[in-house]
């Protein structure tokens, strides 16, 4: 199968400081939920921000369907179908549900067609059609956290980026996020997943990405990931400190 996106040997860090990511690699398949791992630090989520374009990259190259895209502008990879949901989130807690959703959409230049997608967006998530007047910084993490995701789909992505949506979450609540991640996958959304829970984002996945020290160490099926004795003992252990 063709790669999607791949990222080949990156290095890139925050304005004139040192390489965060120095030689991070990854293959991308389309339809695939591709889950990268590593210490806390690793670089994971510079990683996504690098490939989004909200960080320059120094050397090496992100190829999109065959393109280059690396030293475009975030909106304009936003444009060409790659979502970004940050750890933060970077909702507007100000802003309404509804409003929020719109921003989603602010590079679509038919307004009506957004008002459309912003209402297909509610009809899928309930909770977010019920609670659309509510200023989102009000609502509870699962909440904020199934709006950032349900915001990407405003400009219908072929690449979805989720850096930690587990963060903070009640069990309960993080099996919705992923319940959620799992239908983006179902609809052919290619899913990019950074998880501090190594074991239990793997779980989810297909293809797994170690990262560590700005560097990819191992990558491939997700299952064989999970069963390697030497990633299990680096970064899979129960008393790993994250
Ligand atoms: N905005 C920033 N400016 C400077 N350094 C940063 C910034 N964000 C992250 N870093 C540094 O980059 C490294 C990797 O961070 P990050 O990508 O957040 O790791 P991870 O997501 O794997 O935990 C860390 O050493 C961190 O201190
Ligand atoms: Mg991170």
């Amino acid at each position: 199968m063709t790669d999607l996106l791949t990222v080949k040997n990156i290095i890139a860090g925050y304005g004139n400081g040192p390489a965060i990511l120095d030689g991070a690699t990854m293959t991308v398949e389309p339809g695939k939920v591709h889950c990268i791992i590593g210490p806390n630090g690793a670089g994971k989520s510079t990683l996504l921000k690098a490939i989004c374009g909200m960080l320059a990259i120094r050397e090496g190259e992100v190829i999109y369907k065959g393109e280059t895209i690396n030293g475009l502008r975030p909106d304009q990879i936003m444009r060409k179908g790659i979502a970004f949901v940050p750890q933060e989130r970077a909702l507007f807690p100000k802003m309404t549900v509804r409003e929020n959703l719109r921003m989603g959409g602010f590079i679509l230049e038919d307004k009506t067609e957004l008002e459309r997608r912003v209402d297909e967006v509610m009809e899928r998530f309930p909770i977010l059609k019920e609670r659309r007047a509510q200023l989102a910084g009000t609502m509870s993490g699962g909440q904020q956290q199934t709006l950032a995701m349900a915001r990407t789909l405003i400009v219908k992505p072929e690449i979805v980026m989720l850096d930690e949506p587990s963060l903070g979450l009640a069990p309960k609540i993080v099996k919705e996020m992923f319940d959620i991640m799992n239908v983006m996958a179902q609809e052919g959304i290619t899913v990019l997943l950074v998880e501090q829970n190594a074991q239990m984002g793997l779980k989810q996945a297909d293809w797994g990405v170690v990262l560590d020290l700005g560097r990819t160490l191992f990558e491939g099926p997700a299952k064989e990931v999970l069963a390697d004795p030497r990633i299990q003992e680096l970064y899979l252990g129960s008393n790993k400190a994250a």
